[in-house]
């Protein structure tokens, strides 16, 4: 049987992540979570004190990065798991800026299609559209910006209203850099199946996707 490829784009806290590894795991598939190499390219980048507008030192410093994922699907950068230290607020800050970059972009594409080549989920924002644009099943996944606000403050553990409102805003801001990035926005495609997950809990929303899989799988 080919290889199954799913592409799952969608905002920020639309819950792309763990829908697609559940999914993945369900289907035997890896799970390509860009998100977290953009993070880490990030990460590295800002260690090694190179920021976002130094052109040259990046295409100076990509070729040597080691950025894998193990087997519990976490960020490995240099052989050492950061996992947490992709996902602080100050990380998915400095990220944007970094993703913005050609460069950058077409380092994270490569190291995706290559994590791809016996099939897999990816989510992302370019994923059905840069990444895989042959895809067999491309998901856009939705979300009501307060629920989406929501779950980021559970999964940070704020309560604090103020707090709650600052990652609104945080999120909001998220969605139009997502959404202004040229061919690389993210975009609901005229084949992109649109599920909104505003209603839903995880398992329906892992359930929703692995039926349109199962139906593509018989399909083909
Ligand atoms: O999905 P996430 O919140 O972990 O993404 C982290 C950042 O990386 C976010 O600022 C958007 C950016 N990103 C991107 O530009 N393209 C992708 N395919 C995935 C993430």
């Amino acid at each position: 049987m080919k290889p199954i490829v799913i592409t799952i784009d969608g905002p920020s806290g639309s819950g792309k992540g763990t829908t697609a590894l559940r999914v993945a795991r369900r289907l035997g598939l890896v799970h390509v979570d860009s998100g977290s190499l953009y993070r880490a390219v990030a990460l590295t980048l800002h260690e090694q004190n190179i920021s976002p507008d130094e052109s040259v030192k990046i295409s100076q410093a990509l070729p040597n990065m080691d950025i894998s994922f193990n087997a519990n699907n976490e960020i490995m950068i240099d052989g050492v798991n950061r996992e947490s230290d992709i996902r602080t607020r100050e990380n998915s800050k400095r990220v944007f800026a970094y993703s913005r970059d050609l460069q950058i972009r077409a380092y994270v594409t490569e190291l995706q299609r290559g994590l791809l080549v016996n099939g897999g989920v990816l989510d992302g924002r370019d994923a059905g559209s840069v990444v895989a644009p042959d895809a067999d099943l491309k998901i856009y996944l939705d979300c009501d910006i307060d629920i989406r606000t929501y779950r980021r403050a559970k999964q940070h553990g704020i309560t604090e209203p103020l707090e709650i409102a600052e990652i609104k805003k945080e999120i909001q801001e998220r969605d139009a850099v997502d959404m202004n990035k040229g061919k690389f926005s993210l975009q609901v495609l005229p084949e992109s199946v649109i599920v909104d997950t505003s209603d839903m809990t995880i398992d329906e929303q892992v359930d929703a996707i692995y039926q349109l899989a199962q139906e593509k799988t018989i399909d083909a």
